[in-house]
């Protein structure tokens, strides 16, 4: 049985506790052995809520319980100094998305992975949605032909620039781009097979937080080249009004020589409106609801399905298989870099009104 550890039980903090708390009952391949959490106010009721042993320092949890693995879940600016604690003690990460905001940071963790032979994964939960893997399908067996262009937005309600990414934990370090916008860069990235990334161009646009007191972009246009031939634009936001019918609008087109696949990720026929509710497009791909047969209600979705993809590589190298052998199979570190050339160049354009970074020597 695997021991797995989580570090930051924050907003998405959650999301990690419920895969494990599910995949310990009902698997019963692992064990969560206990949590980090500076917040102590949040600490004790993760605590109460999930009797494990909680601690305020990281290092302390690592000492203690020995976990085989550990997942890290703390805001996008500080994943660095814990994942590079982690490698070093040769224990596997899955780390939340980005990998990193700086591309130094991102390199040496990529690295270190590689020097400590250890598993370093990215929480790209997009690449497990179903329609998503579908569309993968197509375009490897060359359903729409040679892919030419793509299109992609992620687009969510102003409560997540005001109380997520702008919180005053976060420090002013939220973007859209990063918290939003690198979802979608990754997913187009692994839908083509995972191209380099060539060049960047960005606008960056502050207003409706910035007068709130929050100095940081409301949305972002994104376009990037690739050196297999294709550019996709990105659009994010993080100012949609609260009354929108969902969080999120968010969505993938890709057209090629062939034809063209759009999938809308956040509508997939399900809309309704109740006096309790309001307006809603429900995205059942994500998270949905079930009981289990002792009628205990439990969640599905590929917000646990890209968990338990960890733990199932995890189990592949404790059954023997080295990790040159998962290879291309996961988000790894170097993967995660990619993305992150990206991410820094985005907001490096939009800081020079849009000029073309060229990021191929980066
Ligand atoms: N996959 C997704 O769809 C998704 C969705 C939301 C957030 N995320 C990612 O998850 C990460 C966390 O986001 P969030 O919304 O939960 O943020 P959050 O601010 O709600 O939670 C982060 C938690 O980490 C804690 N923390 C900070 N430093 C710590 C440390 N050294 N040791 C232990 N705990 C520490 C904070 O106190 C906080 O409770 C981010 O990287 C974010 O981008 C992913």
């Amino acid at each position: 049985m695997l021991k797995v550890g989580i570090i930051g039980a924050g907003l998405y903090g959650l999301n990690h506790f419920t895969a494990f708390a599910q995949r310990a009952k009902y698997l019963g391949d692992i064990k969560l052995v206990g949590f980090a959490e500076v917040d102590a106010q949040r600490r004790a009721a993760m605590e109460k809520q999930y009797a494990v042993p909680a601690y305020a320092d990281y290092r302390e949890l690592i000492e203690r319980e020995h976990p085989d693995a550990l997942t890290v879940v703390t805001p996008d600016h500080l994943h660095y100094n814990i994942v590079m604690d982690c490698l070093e003690r040769r224990i596997p990460v899955l780390v939340e998305k980005p990998l990193s905001t700086s591309l130094e940071e991102a390199k040496a963790m990529a690295k270190a992975a590689d020097t400590y032979e250890t598993l370093l994964q990215v929480d790209f939960h997009k690449r497990f949605d179903p329609y998503h893997i579908d569309l993968k399908f197509r375009i490897q067996e060359g359903t729409l032909g040679k892919i030419q262009y793509g299109y992609c937005w992620m687009e969510d309600v102003l409560r997540v620039g005001t109380d997520m990414i702008g919180k005053k934990s976060w420090n002013n370090q939220g973007s859209p781009g990063w918290f939003l916008a690198i979802h979608m860069i990754d997913l187009s990235y692994w839908l083509m097979d995972c191209p380099k990334p060539v060049s960047v161009s960005a606008f960056g646009f502050k207003g409706k937080l910035k007068s709130m007191g929050i100095d940081i972009y409301d949305s972002m246009k994104i376009q990037v080249a690739y050196d297999n031939g294709t550019a996709i634009t990105y659009d994010t936001t993080v100012v949609l009004p609260n009354s929108h019918e969902s969080v999120v609008r968010q969505g993938v087109k890709m057209v090629g020589t062939e034809g063209f696949m759009e999938v809308n990720s956040q509508y997939r026929g399900a809309r309704g409106c109740s006096t309790n509710t309001g307006m809603e497009t429900p995205n059942l791909g994500m998270t949905f609801r079930d009981y289990d047969k002792d009628g205990n209600l439990i969640k599905k979705g590929y917000f646990a399905d890209s968990i338990y993809d960890f733990v199932e590589n995890l189990k592949y190298l404790q059954n023997g298989h080295s990790l040159a052998e998962l290879k291309g199979k996961y988000a790894s570190g170097w993967q995660g870099v990619d993305s992150v050339k990206v991410g820094v160049a985005m907001h490096e354009s939009a800081m020079k009104n849009g000029i073309t970074i060229d990021i191929s020597n980066w």
